[in-house]
């Protein structure tokens, strides 16, 4: 959703600043402005659309200065407009803010700046900030303090960063559920919502924490505790690489993302198997401990969720214990079993999801233990939750998910495997085995991405339908959801996923000559049923698209187009058979020309409810 960035240093700003926002594209925005300070006085532009048409609007208008602030706007308080982009100002246009969140009382706090004769130019939550610093500013003329104060007022979450006319070279920020890293760079210093825009000038960093405010200026930072006490600040090595942010010869993000995932399976398992033990020492629970487990739930959003759903399959599976996988804008606001033996696993990309961290915060309340498993290092998922496992995935630039949930399933695969050790439930030369058979699958995956031929004829085949139908039993039915939710976000061709055995009570009523219907046949339990659903499908004219086996001839049979992928143990197939899935949406994608890396209306981070 929306990206701050912010720059004070030994050079220009606005280069620095529309760098930035230019690698916060990928979290979806719909307008972009900057505030740059001079000589004693702040301009600002803003645009509507692409950080591009910023960037040349600033250039004509030659915003010089060396200190400044940015801002992409993802519309939730007002709709996507010129006015209502940021960053907003007082009324005296001396003070401007750029702001991520919602500030969830604007509309008392608009009334009653509005009273004290505050002038609105915009229908934002956010405009309120401006004018609330500005009255602390009156007050006391500190902007560390003004900032202080006005926040004391805001309720609702909140990443800021403000710029004064009256301060040269200061950028102050403070957060509140939104996160906000700051970096000390050669040329100055900077500021960001997201570590990606600024690791190339530092990888080292501090990931702000609730209530902190900073005070950034070319040559040094200072860090203030919420009761404006100076405090040291933590420092995070970043240890990725900014060639994250480059497409690496690759056509778009997502494919460059899809073929990342062997590193990440190899990456998320090394080090778990320690003398033939598996080893999570990042859960921080002792082992008595998770014995005692009797109920686990999985939280999680869109991807993460599917992830969850696989998850349930195998906890159930290994570790014979009850699991619930529930989107967790739900699960907040139901009342849950939790009692102290619940554990709570909260599944989240980015790590920082509304609804998912509100289900945590829930959850810990009513006295769960919560796992986080995330992708990012500091992030509110970590940093609530009771013990954390980190995918190794990398930065994810593409909106659609693909390598991040593959680190999710194969962490939720190490979970389900480190509970059935301690529940006693599988032998010690039974899970080497297995998770030998699971580090097998990097190449397994390596093996799909070699030749994708088959998924590009299938893709040619389904380009032009209006909807499709994925479908698939067991590990299958959840493997089928991910696949839908995949091709809808990004090729907005409609698609739904359907355990099979549910056809019959229902969506088989879509089906006609040509419906796509994809499916999830590969070698398991259910095979049998697989094909008996496909034979019903087929019957009805559907164009069978089936994900499938290498050896499986009698698929052939049975489907329009096969998709072959290397034999693996059912429990596994749901890291090999989600490639060609991903492959098999984003070929359609590009062949619909839809923008693969940043689909319309979708956000990378869902930071609002
Ligand atoms: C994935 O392709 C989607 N863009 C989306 O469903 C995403 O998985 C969801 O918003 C949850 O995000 P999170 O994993 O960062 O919490």
């Amino acid at each position: 959703m929306c990206g701050i960035v912010g720059f004070t240093g030994s050079t220009a700003a606005s280069p620095v600043l529309i760098e930035g926002l230019r690698r916060l594209e990928y979290r979806g925005y719909d307008s972009a402005g900057v505030a740059v300070q001079r000589n004693g006085q702040l301009r600002l532009v803003h645009r509507m659309g692409k950080v591009a048409g910023l960037a040349e609007a600033v250039e004509q208008e030659q915003l010089e200065g060396t200190c400044g602030i940015g801002h992409t706007r993802w519309a939730t308080h007002g709709r996507p407009s010129t006015a209502n982009a940021h960053p907003h100002t007082s009324c005296d246009g001396r003070i401007a803010v750029v702001h991520n969140g919602i500030i969830e009382n604007y509309v008392e706090l608009k009334e009653e700046l509005e009273a004290d004769g505050h002038r609105f130019t915009s229908q934002t939550d956010t405009e309120v900030a401006a004018h609330l610093i500005e009255a602390a500013y009156a007050q006391t003329p500190d902007l560390v303090e003004a900032v202080r104060a006005a926040t004391q007022r805001m309720a609702g979450a909140y990443g800021l960063a403000v710029i004064s006319a009256d301060e040269p070279g200061a950028i102050v920020v403070t957060r509140k559920d939104s996160p906000i890293v700051i970096g000390m760079g050669p040329d100055g210093a900077r500021v960001a919502s997201d570590v990606i825009a600024l690791i190339d000038a530092t990888r080292d960093v501090t990931v702000m924490a609730d209530g902190e405010l900073a005070k950034l200026s070319p040559t040094e930072i200072t860090y203030y505790n919420a009761a404006g006490q100076v405090v040291d600040p933590k420092i995070t090595h970043i240890d990725w690489d900014i060639d994250v942010a480059e497409k690496g010869g690759y056509p778009d993000f997502m494919l460059k993302e899809i073929h990342e995932q062997p590193r990440v399976i190899r990456d998320t398992l090394a080090g778990r198997l320690v003398d033939g033990t598996l080893a999570i020492d990042e859960l921080d629970l002792s082992v008595e401990e998770l014995n005692l487990i009797d109920r686990v739930y999985v939280i999680a959003c869109g991807t993460s969720y599917h992830a969850g759903l696989i998850a349930k399959n195998l906890i159930e599976g290994w570790a014979r214990i009850p699991t619930e996988v529930e989107v967790a804008s739900e699960f907040r606001y139901r009342n849950p079993i939790i009692t102290p033996t619940t554990l709570v696993v909260a599944v989240s990309q980015s790590g920082e999801t509304a609804d998912t961290l509100a289900a945590i915060r829930d959850a810990r309340c009513k006295g769960a233990k919560v796992f986080g498993i995330t992708n990012v290092i500091g992030s509110p998922v970590a940093r609530e939750s009771d013990g954390v496992i980190y995918t190794k995935a990398n930065k994810e630039i593409a909106v659609a998910s693909t390598k991040s949930f593959l680190g999710q399933v194969v962490s939720l695969t190490l979970l389900g495997l480190l509970l059935a050790q301690v529940k006693g439930k599988m032998r010690t030369n039974q899970i080497r085995l297995l998770f030998r058979e699971l580090a097998d699958t990097a190449a397994q995956v390596e093996s799909i991405l070699s030749d994708v031929s088959a998924i590009d004829e299938a893709a040619l085949a389904c380009k032009d339908a209006s909807s499709a139908l994925f479908i698939g039993r067991g590990m299958g039915a959840a493997i089928s959801y991910e696949g839908a939710l995949k091709l809808k976000e990004i090729s907005y061709l409609h698609a739904e996923a359907y355990a099979a055995g549910e056809m019959k009570h229902g969506p088989i009523a879509l089906l006609c000559d040509g419906f796509p219907v994809i499916a999830i046949a590969t070698q398991s339990p259910v095979y049998d049923k697989v094909i008996s659903n496909l034979q019903e499908s087929k019957a009805r004219g559907a164009m069978i698209v089936a994900v499938a086996t290498e050896g499986d001839e009698e698929i052939r049979k049975h489907a329009d187009h096969v998709i072959y992928i290397p034999k693996v143990r059912d429990c596994f197939s749901a890291i090999t058979a989600s490639v060609p899935l991903q492959l098999l949406a984003r070929s359609i994608a590009v062949l619909r020309g839809c923008n693969v890396d940043q689909p319309r209306n979708l956000a990378k981070s869902v930071t609002v409810e």
